[in-house]
């Protein structure tokens, strides 16, 4: 039977940085506050007139081309954002339009930061099911244009940037070895951005009026949820796959918050050196966390053939996920 592997990787990030001492100038707070609690350093925003689906197809070229896999070798493209570049259509149609894939059936997915994972967990569903060979996997957003810059406790958290992946059909012993997801929507208020929706849209002022275009985040209940739910997941895998966190060569969090990241992989009895970590110059990227992780550590060879990578997330929904990847 077919299971997905990731033939390529690309990322496309903001040139635009804006550091903890420029964040100083507009909220109370001290670089010292924001790396100590977060591990963020700066993070990547876009300028005026930026397009999310544009930073798509430069994060998927690299990819396509690392994978050997032109356009209209694609048969399906999923964007995981929940900042697409309207609500009306999706931004994968877009994307898809402007790669040229006219072969490839384009759909958004929104499962907040975990999107990137429930896309990989679809993909390679589609794949063993025999209805997919080649997938574009994007992970995208511009959160920054949904910061409240007033709000000290989300605006530090947040930067935009790109990864791409593509998975192929393979039935080599590399690839997905086992994912998993999770939802519990009783904890959607700790992470929601409620208005624009069909609750409250664009044309009633309160959505304006209680700033309800923006993030809102309760911090501290999410923080202790994400560390024992991805705990939790990541077990979960391993026990499928037969494989114990002794075997993992690098544990890949989605990139929310370095104690978070630190928390979780100790828990798991991971050591920092096998925790892929880059927060420090992106901050929290939602759904391009772990794309944009993946790219960078395969770029420069700390991605080695046959290394075993524990990737998972957590995010608003609530949604969270692991997946199992042997390279
Ligand atoms: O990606 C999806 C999942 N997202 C997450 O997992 C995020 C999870 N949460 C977090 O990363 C952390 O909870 C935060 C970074 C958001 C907050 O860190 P914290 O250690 O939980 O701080 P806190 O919210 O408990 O706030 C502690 C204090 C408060 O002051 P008082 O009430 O103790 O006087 C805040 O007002 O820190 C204050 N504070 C700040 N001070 C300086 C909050 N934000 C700031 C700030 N600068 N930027």
């Amino acid at each position: 039977m077919f299971h997905a592997t990731i033939a390529g990787t690309g990322r496309a990030v903001p040139e635009r940085v804006l550091t903890n001492a420029d964040l100083t100038k507009m909220v109370e707070t001290s670089d010292e506050w924001i790396t100590s609690r977060t591990g963020i350093r700066e993070r990547r925003v876009v300028k005026e007139g930026d397009i999310l689906s544009d930073f798509c197809v430069r994060a998927a070229g690299p990819a396509m081309e690392a994978a050997g896999v032109g356009p209209m070798d694609l048969d399906t493209i999923i964007l995981a954002t929940c900042t697409p570049d309207h609500l009306i259509p999706g931004a994968a149609p877009v994307v898809q339009h402007k790669l040229g894939a006219k072969k490839a059936a384009a759909f958004d997915l929104n499962a907040a930061c975990s999107g990137w994972l429930y896309g990989l967990h679809v993909a390679d569903g589609l794949i063993q099911s025999g209805k997919s060979k080649n997938i574009l996997l994007v992970g995208a957003e511009f959160l920054t244009r949904f910061v409240d810059y007033t709000d000290r406790s989300t605006c530090i958290l947040f930067g935009d940037g790109a990864g791409a992946t593509v998975l192929k059909a393979t039935k080599a012993d590399h690839g997905v070895l086992s994912t998993s997801i999770h939802s519990d929507g009783e904890g959607a208020p700790f992470i929601s951005m409620p208005g624009g929706g069909s609750t409250f849209p664009p044309n009633r002022p309160e959505t304006f009026d209680r700033g309800l275009m923006y993030i809102q985040m309760k911090g501290g209940e999410t923080f202790k949820i994400a560390i024992r739910s991805m705990v939790e997941v990541c077990k979960e895998v391993l026990a499928e796959s037969g494989f114990t966190t002794q075997d993992v060569s690098w544990f890949l969090p989605h990139q929310a918050n370095e104690r978070i990241l630190t928390a979780t992989a100790e828990r798991l009895q991971i050591p920092p050196e096998r925790c892929v970590n880059n927060i420090g110059r992106y901050g929290n990227t939602s759904a391009a966390s772990i794309p944009i992780a993946l790219d960078e550590y395969a770029r420069d060879g700390r991605l080695k053939r046959g290394d075993l990578i524990l990737i998972t997330a957590f995010g608003g929904g609530l949604t969270w996920g692991a997946a199992l990847v042997r390279w």
